[in-house]
């Protein structure tokens, strides 16, 4: 297979004012194009042709670093888009979805605490994550393009705290990003989506 850039689920302007139009116009067609086309580069020849971009991620891991970054990348951005929608966030979650948290989380109350402080530690680039491991919620955090499929888990939600993220919306306040991603941002039921697929 060859990666391509899936358009947005909304419009530009949909997230704004927690998410700019100018914001999305660089990070979607800018920074995720790049993934993309420097990915589909670093594939040809790389023996991992033909396969999903799921084992693509999997295998290119520790052992192709470029492919690896930008493989992860896209995986990550395909979905960041759809953990997003106009009118989300906030504390209505699907009844299913909100049973795992309290029950895996402590609550919705710590899961937002415990995820907005796994985005504001991750020292540098990387990502934030509720991800299912051993059958159970846990939050993560990891560096760059890694995401939670290198280390055994499944991420149903994920968020992006790159600068190419936030910069241009938030400056350097990453917490009220990451509080404004919660709050009023997230599409929960593409996140139960995600869950059932995870637990199959
Ligand atoms: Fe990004």
């Amino acid at each position: 297979m060859s990666f391509e850039l899936p358009e947005l689920p909304y419009d530009y302007d949909a997230l704004a004012p927690f998410m700019s139009r100018e914001t999305l116009e660089f990070h979607h067609d800018k920074h995720h194009q790049a993934y993309v086309t420097n990915g589909n580069n670093l594939l040809k020849d790389s023996g991992l042709e033909g396969k999903s971009l799921e084992e693509i991620v999997k295998a290119s891991f520790g052992s192709n670093a470029g492919l690896f970054n930008n493989a992860g990348q896209h995986y990550n951005h395909i979905h960041f888009w759809k953990w997003m929608k106009k009118g989300g966030g906030g504390t209505s979650l699907p009844a299913k979805l909100q049973a795992a948290i309290d029950s895996d989380l402590g609550g919705y109350d710590k899961f937002k605490a415990d995820f907005m402080n796994a985005g504001a530690t991750q020292f540098g680039s990387g990502w934030c994550w509720i991800a299912v491991k051993d059958g159970k919620l846990a939050i993560m955090k990891t560096p760059n393009g890694e995401n939670p499929l290198v280390h055994g888990a499944t991420p149903i939600l994920g968020c992006d705290v790159w600068e190419h993220s936030y910069y241009i919306d938030y400056r350097n306040a990453r917490p009220k990003y990451l509080e404004a991603f919660v709050d009023s941002l997230i599409n929960w039921d593409y996140v139960e989506e995600c869950y059932d697929a995870a637990m199959g």
